[in-house]
């Protein structure tokens, strides 16, 4: 069965003491989650350190983005068997903010998800529309190409390591939450898209995350969807209390 999971993407926040004090709360508070697997997303530079205090939990560590090249003359990148070698297991991947401050294409994206996988990390793939998409009732549509974009020539052993994230773009930081009904919706339907390319055992073992400002007062309403299992957390995971509710809420 597919699993629950709570993703804090810390986003550019917090230095590094307050990021380590941060991973400690959130550590000594993770024992009173039971029915989610917690993922933290620090900063690149905090992996390392992140890493050594979360190595006996069960807590997952992510980065928040990767090189969509392996190695060599690109000054200022970040490679997967980097993040790896510091003892990071996941990356977020096609962030929304991605996408707009800086270009990045699903081709880009494909990339890099398939550098992930080689270097056993565990990609959270995200996708959604912006608020004139869905004005115009083309969430669907734009969904559906993105998820065929990103995961080209992903093969089904590949995909078994992928973790999805639907954001719609008018949710995040606005304090605006998309409906549990409208989560549902389109969590279904790309569950459905993944099931017509990987078939039924990769679509119901899939995870897919929502996230647009989910906090511990709508949480528990988005994550009983059947759908819906569990959320990337961007604002609410820099403070431990809220991030460990929103991880309660299942
Ligand atoms: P907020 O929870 O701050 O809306 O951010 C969501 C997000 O972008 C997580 O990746």
């Amino acid at each position: 069965m597919r699993k629950n999971i709570v993703a804090g993407n810390w986003k550019m926040n917090k230095n590094f003491p307050e990021g380590i004090e941060l991973i400690k709360d959130i550590l000594e508070q993770s024992k009173n989650v039971d029915k989610a697997e917690l993922i933290v997303s620090p900063p690149y530079i905090f992996l390392s350190e992140a890493a050594s205090l979360l190595s006996n939990s069960t807590i997952g560590l992510a980065a928040q983005n990767c090189s969509n090249q392996e190695s060599g003359a690109y000054t200022g990148e970040i490679s997967s068997s980097m993040i790896n070698s510091v003892g990071a297991n996941h990356v977020i991947l096609g962030h929304s903010e991605r996408r707009a401050y800086y270009g990045e294409t699903d081709e880009l994206i494909n990339q890099k998800i398939k550098l992930c996988i080689a270097n056993s990390l565990k990609p959270i793939v995200c996708c959604g529309e912006v608020l004139q998409e869905r004005e115009n009732e083309e969430h669907f549509t734009v969904v559906a190409k993105q998820l065929k974009g990103m995961f080209e020539n992903v093969s089904p052993e590949e995909f078994k390591n992928v973790i999805i994230a639907y954001e719609p773009v008018w949710a995040i930081g606005t304090g605006k939450t998309a409906s549990p009904e409208q989560a549902q919706e389109i969590h279904e339907f790309i569950r459905e898209t993944i099931k017509n390319s990987y078939g039924s055992e990769l679509a119901n073992n899939l995870s897919i995350l929502y996230g647009g400002s989910c906090k511990p007062s709508n949480a528990k309403e988005i994550f009983a969807k059947p759908d819906v299992d569990g959320g990337l957390i961007g604002g609410a995971a820099l403070n431990a209390n809220d991030f460990i509710a929103i991880a309660q809420s299942f």
